[in-house]
């Protein structure tokens, strides 16, 4: 959610300006809950573009091995929602924290890119 303050100025009331978006940046693993269907990870998948894309939520899943490995970013309250939801989730299990905070400044800054092949 966007907050918006406004401010005075020699007692002029200034527009409102909205406030850069603090984005927040979550990596956690886990432990899928056997049998684990890959039928049920692109149900999974189908549901969750459209919901990280609606929240303004990025990042990526890496599923290997029975084990899941996932990053999301974006903006705190719809990050910290969607993290109580997965949590619960009973796909998976042993839901572990890697690290949660303010999103840390980009490793390939705009112009810069790495290719492996
Ligand atoms: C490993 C894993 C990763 C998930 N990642 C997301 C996600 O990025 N976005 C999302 O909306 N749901 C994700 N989910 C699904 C949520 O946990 C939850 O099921 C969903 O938000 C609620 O959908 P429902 O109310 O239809 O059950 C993930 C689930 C698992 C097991």
């Amino acid at each position: 959610m966007r907050r918006v303050w406004s401010y005075r100025l020699k007692n002029k009331i200034l527009p409102s300006i909205p406030s850069p978006i603090s984005l927040f940046q979550l990596v956690y693993q886990s432990q899928a809950t056997p049998p684990f269907a890959e039928a049920a990870l692109e149900a999974l998948l189908r549901k969750a573009r459209i919901y990280n894309q609606a929240h303004h939520l990025t990042g990526m899943l890496l599923y290997v091995e029975g084990r899941f490995l996932q990053v999301i970013e974006g903006p705190e309250p719809a990050l910290n929602h969607l993290y109580g939801l997965i949590q619960r989730d009973q796909l998976h299990m042993e839901v572990r924290t890697i690290s949660y905070g303010p999103k840390p400044p980009a490793l390939f800054p705009t112009g810069a890119w790495a290719t492996q092949w």
